[in-house]
């Protein structure tokens, strides 16, 4: 993903959180998010590592895995999550990891989507957190969302209207496709956002998982997309 990130020459990458807890090389994520300057928010798996409250509401695969990720992750990296925000905001983008009114909402639907548009600062919405790539696009008079365009492909920013975008999940997607999801916000203009897709070595990540002991569910969702 970086390698095509590379030969897109995007400027800038940001992240929505939960950058680890699933799989099995959380410092070397947490590594490179450092390394690249990547603007990052925190999300709730990140939080739960830091708060036992929060870890306390996962399921037991989440929580193995949590336990797991805790007692691999090195001082540098904890103290990185740490200094995590929940919300950050760059030039007409804010992001949130669940939604704009709470990190932990997911947001299936217009309605959701809704509630967060009518907070928002600015014109587009970023979000994590459901692992599903959607785009939802609100209308400039009534602020209403007449329509969810999903998964893949471009999608021309019209002016006027406000967007709540989520940009799919690279490490665990949940939409039926096992491959790494993103996307790609072009300035030009009124604008413009790319979902991509990209196929990678599942097969090898999904045995990092086993070999490292973690619960094998986590390895086989993978390939499902779920
Ligand atoms: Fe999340």
């Amino acid at each position: 993903m970086l390698a095509r990130i590379d030969n897109l020459r995007c400027d800038r990458i940001i992240s929505t959180g939960d950058v680890i807890g699933y799989a099995a090389h959380p410092n070397e994520v947490l590594d490179l998010i450092r390394d690249l300057s990547t603007v990052t928010i925190r999300g709730n798996h990140d939080l739960a590592l830091l708060d036992p409250v929060e870890a306390e509401t996962f399921n037991e695969f989440a929580r193995e895995a949590l336990f797991w990720t805790r007692s691999v992750l090195t001082q540098e990296n904890l103290n990185f999550l740490r200094s995590l925000r929940d919300q950050e905001q760059i030039d007409d983008i804010i992001l949130a990891h669940g939604s704009l009114l709470d990190p932990d909402e997911y947001i299936y639907s217009p309605f959701q989507a809704a509630r967060s548009r009518e907070i928002a600062p600015c014109r587009i919405t970023v979000v994590g957190h459901t692992h599903y790539p959607e785009v939802y696009r609100f209308e400039p008079s009534t602020g209403l969302c007449r329509d969810i365009l999903v998964s893949e492909g471009e999608v021309k920013l019209e002016e006027g209207y406000r967007y709540l975008i989520n940009a799919g999940s690279v490490g665990q997607p949940r939409d039926g496709d096992w491959r790494a999801g993103f996307a790609v916000y072009d300035t030009e203009g009124s604008g413009s956002v790319e979902l991509h897709r990209l196929d990678y070595d599942v097969h090898r990540t999904m045995d990092r998982i086993m070999e490292v002991g973690l619960p094998s569910m986590l390895s086989e969702r993978l390939l499902e997309g779920r």
